[in-house]
């Protein structure tokens, strides 16, 4: 596909987020030669700043730069630079609209990027529609020469009803088509091969089914804690800030049924229908039994001593926010009918590691009686990271007398293609965004099935007295993290495969 010539307007450009992933994700776009001839980056935000200084910042100067860019592409990184601007919106982001509209409109005659527009929100979310609102007044939303897109960062929303507020206030200036809602776990290699793996095999979609899983199981873990953002974390916690998005997007890529074409618009119709297919979970019972939530508490890892979530700064000392979430539940459909899902996801974990496990059935009868076949069901496990790749966990024999059964491996990891440069998660969806393509973007019947899900939990968690439980930091979780799991024994505590 071809990349049209245009601008990107990156709102909040001072923070932390323009450094860290957007403008090293454009700048390997570069490199890889993927930008547009004429392409443009114009940072805005409130700081005062000259373009030089800017590019100082995010570029020339960063660290996060520095650390991709290798000795021979220091030129490179210097023309790249040359392609960044910055304009000042001063303290109260309503009143400078004209004086930025100006700006885009002289950099767009100078450099030629024909109109074509895409303004990227990583501000807080309580300015999304202020910005909308004034880029309309400015005539920046008419796409009647050149395309005009609008990618928004997350939090999307912080429940049901603020995340339709928003849908709709967005939708007041944008259509629907020209609105981008990021969630970079889509962004992610082995995320997106999740379909691959499903419908573009046939040995296993098949079994892809209640008469062959016997029940699915997340993990998403971090080793470090909130760090310097308590104070956002501390209003968010696990189940929005993990679970609502980039856990239930992995969640629609396992349920969904197969699309009919891989577009964006057949797949996110399966997805809203995977995600409209959750049980929601009603009564006070099923929320009690199936949601466990707990917080860190200060430790010893490797002899240093770690601080307890509620002693993190910006962090409430008397807080109920979560730092691990795990919840249990059901997907009312004819494919997955009883089987059960389980997911979690939690900060200050053992390691940094997110899979998915695929446990299926035990043969219905078994012959080799002594072959000790507890935990050596056949799992597929998709190892989304670190190790990135997919591993088969079937029963060989052992060789010598009789018939005893091991587990072995069949495996394919990402880093054995040596060849491939596996785009970074910001940089394959910036190029998806400047190409046009909403496939990995979450469309908004997506993010409110996957708010309606969550909602009664974090309603529950709020006004009930439903235990946080405490677990030191740098173990797997609260002592009854296993009570969930009834009947399984326990979590795949990922390790060495
Ligand atoms: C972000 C969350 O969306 O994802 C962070 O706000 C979290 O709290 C991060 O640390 C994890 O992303 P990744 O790509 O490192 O797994």
């Amino acid at each position: 596909t071809k990349t049209e010539n245009q601008m990107l307007i990156i709102f909040g450009a001072s923070g932390d987020l323009t450094a860290r992933k957007l403008v090293p994700g454009l700048f390997n776009l570069f490199k890889g030669k993927h930008l547009p001839k004429n392409f443009v980056v114009l940072g805005v935000s409130r700081s005062d700043m000259t373009d030089a200084e800017f590019r100082k910042k995010v570029a020339l100067e960063s660290e996060h730069l520095k650390s991709q860019a290798t000795v021979k592409d220091f030129g490179l990184v210097e023309d790249f630079a040359n392609q960044i601007f910055y304009e000042d919106l001063g303290s109260n982001y309503d009143v400078n609209y004209s004086r930025l509209e100006k700006r885009i409109s002289d950099l767009n005659s100078k450099y030629r990027t024909e109109n074509n527009y895409i303004f990227y929100l990583s501000t807080p979310p309580s300015l999304f529609e202020a910005i909308a609102k004034n880029l309309t007044d400015q005539g920046l939303n008419d796409e009647t020469s050149g395309c005009k897109r609008l990618i928004v960062e997350k939090p999307f929303g912080y429940d049901l009803e603020t995340a339709k507020a928003l849908n709709k206030g967005l939708q007041q200036y944008f259509k629907e088509s020209q609105i981008y809602r990021i969630d970079h776990y889509l962004g992610k290699e082995t995320v997106q091969n999740l379909l691959v793996t499903r419908f573009a095999n046939s040995i296993f979609e098949p079994l892809w089914n209640r008469n062959y899983i016997d029940h699915v199981e997340i993990t998403n873990a971090e080793s470090g804690g909130v760090g310097s953002r308590g104070g956002y974390y501390d209003g968010s916690g696990a189940l929005r800030d993990m679970f609502q998005n980039h856990l239930l997007q992995i969640v629609s890529l396992i349920v969904m049924e197969p699309p009919i074409d891989a577009n964006a618009q057949e797949i996110r119709n399966e997805k809203v229908k995977a995600l409209r297919s959750l049980r929601i979970m009603r009564d006070e019972k099923t929320l009690h039994d199936h949601t466990i939530r707990a917080q860190y508490v200060s430790s010893k890892i490797n002899g240093e001593v770690v601080k307890g979530y509620r002693e993190e700064d910006g962090v409430d000392s008397e807080s109920t926010t979560e730092t691990y979430a795990a919840i249990k539940f059901y997907v009312d459909n004819w494919r997955w009918k009883d089987v059960p899902f389980y997911v979690r996801t939690a900060k200050r974990m053992p390691t940094k590691v997110t899979e998915v496990v695929i446990h299926f059935k035990s043969p219905h009868h078994q012959i080799f009686k002594d072959s000790g076949m507890f935990n050596k069901d056949n799992k597929l496990i998709i190892r989304i990271q670190p190790d990135e790749g997919i591993l088969v966990k079937f029963g060989v024999k052992v060789p010598g007398q009789g018939f005893k059964v091991e587990r072995a491996n069949l495996d394919f990891y990402y880093s054995g293609l040596t060849e491939t440069h596996v785009m970074e998660a910001y940089e394959r969806l910036l190029l998806d965004a400047m190409q046009g393509d909403a496939t990995l973007y979450a469309r908004a019947d997506e993010v409110e099935a996957a708010w309606e899900f969550v909602n009664p939990i974090l309603e529950y968690w709020k006004n009930s007295e439903a235990k946080v439980y405490g677990y030191s930091a740098g173990v797997w979780g609260p002592e009854n993290a296993d009570d969930l799991i009834e009947g399984y024994g326990m979590w795949r505590n990922p390790g060495p495969n």
